[in-house]
């Protein structure tokens, strides 16, 4: 028997990892990933982890799979990777600048294989579907969790549905999901409305959900927090910054914490900042009330990804802010496009969800929650090509055009005004 169960946050049944079920079978609540203590120290621990680092090949070349003892310990011979992961820890002067803390490093998930960290929850998402004898497998999006369940799906060799919210999902992820191959449902509702179809589905029709509902993507999103971890010597930072949507990410960094601290890996857990788009905020709205309540809202942002109103792992997320002594905050849509400028501008580039991280992050230095000499990790969660349009907007905006606007210079085809424009641009 697997050492690996599957446990239901809302009752606790127990049922074994390779059971389908994609919710609690006795109440429908939101199944967890549990795995039995590593019958090792937490220094013999990260000495494997380390050991592994940087391996040509094999799964362990994976920034996921590196980790496999606390990820999916029983796939060892049916793991389907890119490989994922990897991902740089940057530090940049600008950008760190206008947070307001000089320490600041940017944990760039944009950088994974399909270009969002969804990347490191399908990996592990598709295994298990494989390990379970699924045929086919489906999710809600609002893009990119449809692009990565697309490629890994392809990869896998396994049909793919990929359900998303009419007129809300930016182009690069729609482009992505068609070229990969999944059949693609374009439905007349928002994200909320499709998430509840595709949780329907998976009940009444069989089909393999790769949710964050699932347990299973969650334990591949913690490797963001392991990995960023073992880049900084595993001496924890003060804070890891994220933004939150459907709180996946929220409550797979908790969980990371918790148990990195369990078995030894750190003494120390950060403090997890989760930012949430004004527009969509229901779960920073539960945080100001200490959580005594859920909210649910219709929500209205331009950070399409995060335009989310009523968040699956609500629960989850209340427990990973409580376990770290964190904090839910909340920005508006100027201050988005002002930090995604910022980290574009600096040659970085994130999509929209991903600056309201940054955003968050200067908004908790200005109230005094971040102290500017905390070290900060911030979680770019998307690649700028994600969203082009907002990019060639922003830029193009005439009235009033935005602070940190690049307009595009028509010219006629003549040297002196490349010569003109030279001289302009080394000016500013
Ligand atoms: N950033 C990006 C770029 C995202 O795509 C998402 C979620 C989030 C942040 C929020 O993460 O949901 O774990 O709180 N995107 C999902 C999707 C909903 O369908 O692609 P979360």
């Amino acid at each position: 028997m697997s050492a690996t169960r599957q446990r239901c946050a809302g009752c606790g049944h127990d049922i074994p990892d390779t059971d389908t079920h994609p919710r609690c079978p006795r109440c429908q609540g939101l199944l967890e990933v549990h795995h039995a203590t590593p019958a090792v120290t937490g220094a013999q621990l990260r000495a494997l982890f380390d050991g592994r680092w940087g391996a040509r090949g094999g799964p362990h070349a994976s920034g996921v799979w590196r980790f496999c003892e606390v990820v999916l310990p029983g796939a060892a011979h049916e793991i389907l990777t890119y490989p994922e992961g990897n991902t740089p820890l940057l530090a940049n002067r600008a950008v760190a600048e206008w947070v307001g803390t000089p320490a600041l490093l940017l944990k760039h998930e944009g950088l994974n294989p399909t270009g969002s960290f969804k990347d490191r929850g399908m990996t592990v998402g598709v295994t298990q579907a494989r390990r379970v004898g699924a045929t086919a497998v489906a999710c809600a999006s609002t893009g990119n969790t449809g692009a990565a369940l697309a490629a890994y799906a392809a990869l896998a060799g396994l049909s793919a549905l990929v359900v998303v919210p009419k007129g809300q999902v930016a182009v690069g992820k729609l482009a992505q999901a068609l070229a990969y191959g999944a059949r693609t449902l374009v439905v007349r509702g928002n994200f909320d409305r499709c998430l509840e179809l595709v949780d329907e589905a998976s009940r009444e029709l069989g089909v393999y959900l790769l949710n964050s509902i699932n347990p299973f993507r969650l334990e591949g999103q913690k490797t963001i927090v392991l990995e960023a971890l073992q880049q900084l010597d595993w001496e924890p930072p003060d804070w890891i910054v994220v933004p939150a949507g459907n709180l996946g990410n929220t409550a797979a960094f908790g969980k990371a914490l918790g148990e990195a601290r369990e078995w030894g890996l750190i003494r120390r857990v950060p403090r997890i900042g989760a930012v949430q788009a004004a527009g969509a905020a229901p779960f920073a709205a539960s945080f100001r009330e200490g959580f005594v309540r859920r909210h649910q809202v219709e929500p209205h942002t331009i950070a399409t990804a995060i335009n989310i109103g009523n968040p699956a792992s609500y629960e989850r997320a209340t427990r990973a802010i409580r376990e770290t002594d964190g904090v839910v905050t909340a920005v508006s849509d100027d201050e988005i496009l002002e930090a995604k400028a910022v980290v574009d501008a600096a040659g970085i580039g994130c999509e929209p969800a991903s600056a309201a991280g940054i955003a968050g992050a200067r908004q908790l230095v200005r109230e005094g929650v971040i102290r500017p000499a905390d070290r900060v990790v911030a979680v770019l969660t998307g690649h700028l090509l994600k969203d082009p349009m907002i990019v060639t907007r922003y830029h193009a905006e005439t009235e009033p055009p935005p602070a940190r606007a690049n307009r595009p210079v028509e010219i006629e085809p003549r040297l002196s005004e490349i010569e003109r424009e030279l001289r302009a641009c080394q000016t500013t």
